[in-house]
């Protein structure tokens, strides 16, 4: 009998310490998140269940993210195609990677990542984390192999011999040993703060009627009737749908975006939806990079896009005037805003 009894008092114990463990946790995680401050405009940052804000973890992924050494040849890192200066995007049209591989691909920005619902243009990652590793083990990217596995391993292996990475993951995921897993966790939780709002946008939005000009304001007007917000809706300006615009669709073989993960009819030439958050520091525009300027991407849905059998219905032409024209680009411009500047290049990393 006493000997249930003292199992019992032991159950009641440890149960008891771990919801005192597990109360400290919550209240450490809420205080580490008020650290991140989202800017005006934008939700709160959806962060998962198993990989919570940590500021340290955010530094971390921000030191591999910069981190060469991540690249079988220790040339290119994450930063090479979504580089702080230009918005978290790339200049090049079409990536470059390891040894000068052309990709077939334009780079997007990282900047809001985290409101995505999908990653790369056809959706084909559903976390942060799972797009991580893509990079890494792209034989044209990163990883110089078409061995996944041993792409992965060696990544692995050549963190772990960098001492100072060791310690940093060691005190961050109490783990002798440097995982991939935990290594995407790092870099996806810093690209979780790499944030833009507050643009003169959304502060006309939160009442501040100066913060935008007389021609934004009316960009703005056009942008909702022309029907751009119909697809470029939402804080992030994109709703996480996937539609054909007909770019790239003049082409003999065309990239078939989406179609190639589901085989949908439906989705044949169809691409994410992108931001439009710091479009105007992006360029070139679109998922082949075939656009220089946004006064071309104008052009381009002025025209009403590239005809193809699954063209979406709202591509046809929209006989806009210059001033249109001209009104809709200052209104991109309204969307320049904060929560990304402050991210440069580390000029230290560990050693
Ligand atoms: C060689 C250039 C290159 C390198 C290096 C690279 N990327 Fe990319 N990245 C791309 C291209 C190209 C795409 C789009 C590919 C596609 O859609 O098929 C992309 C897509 C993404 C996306 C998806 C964005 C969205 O809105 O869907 C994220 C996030 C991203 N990369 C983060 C990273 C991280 C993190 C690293 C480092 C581990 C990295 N990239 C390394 C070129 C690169
Ligand atoms: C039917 C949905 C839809 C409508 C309407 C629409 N867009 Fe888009 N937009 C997209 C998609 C999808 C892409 C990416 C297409 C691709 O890369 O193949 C895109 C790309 C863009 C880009 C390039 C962004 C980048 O980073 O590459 C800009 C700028 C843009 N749209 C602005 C506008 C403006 C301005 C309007 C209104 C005149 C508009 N869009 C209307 C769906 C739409």
């Amino acid at each position: 009998m006493s000997y249930y009894c003292f199992l019992f008092l032991l159950l009641l114990l440890t149960n008891t310490f771990a919801y005192c463990e597990s109360a400290t946790d919550q209240k450490e995680l809420t205080e580490e998140r008020a650290h991140l401050s989202i800017p005006l405009g934008l939700p709160p940052v959806p962060w998962p269940a198993d990989s919570p804000y940590d500021k340290k973890k955010a530094e971390l992924g921000k030191l591999l993210y910069f981190d060469k050494r991540l690249s079988a040849n220790g040339t290119i890192s994450c930063a090479t195609c979504h580089a702080a200066k230009v918005g978290f995007a790339d200049s090049n049209p079409i990536a470059i990677g390891i040894d000068g591989h052309i990709g077939t691909r334009h780079s997007p920005t990282v900047i809001n990542a985290a409101y995505q619902k999908s990653y790369f243009w056809d959706g084909r990652a559903k976390t942060l984390e799972e797009q991580a590793k893509g990079p890494l083990t792209n034989s044209k990217e990163m990883a110089g192999t078409d061995d996944v596995h041993a792409a992965l391993v060696a990544c692995q292996e050549r963190i772990q011999k960098i001492p100072g990475y060791v310690r940093l993951f060691k005190e961050i995921f109490n783990d002798d040993v440097v995982t991939i897993d935990n290594l995407a966790r790092a870099i996806a939780t810093f690209e979780r703060t790499i944030l833009s709002g507050n643009a003169p946008y959304d502060r006309y939005m939160a009442g501040d009627k100066g913060a935008m000009t007389t021609q934004q304001v009316k960009g703005l007007a056009l942008f909702n009737k022309l029907s751009c917000n119909n697809c470029h809706a939402g804080p992030n300006f994109t709703d996480g749908r996937f539609l054909n615009i007909g770019v790239g669709m003049e082409k003999a073989n065309p990239d078939l975006g989406r179609y190639n993960i589901t085989k949908d009819e439906k989705d044949w030439g169809a691409f994410k939806i992108p931001t439009l958050r710091e479009v105007a520091h992006t360029a070139p525009y679109m998922h082949d990079g075939c656009f220089f300027t946004l006064r071309e991407v104008i052009d381009y849905y002025d025209r009403g896009g590239n005809p193809n059998r699954n063209l979406h219905p709202l591509m046809k032409p929209l006989h806009m005037t210059e001033e249109d024209k001209q009104a809709l680009l200052s209104f991109l411009e309204a969307l320049n805003g904060e929560g990304w500047k402050q991210f440069t290049e580390p000029t230290r990393f560990p050693n």
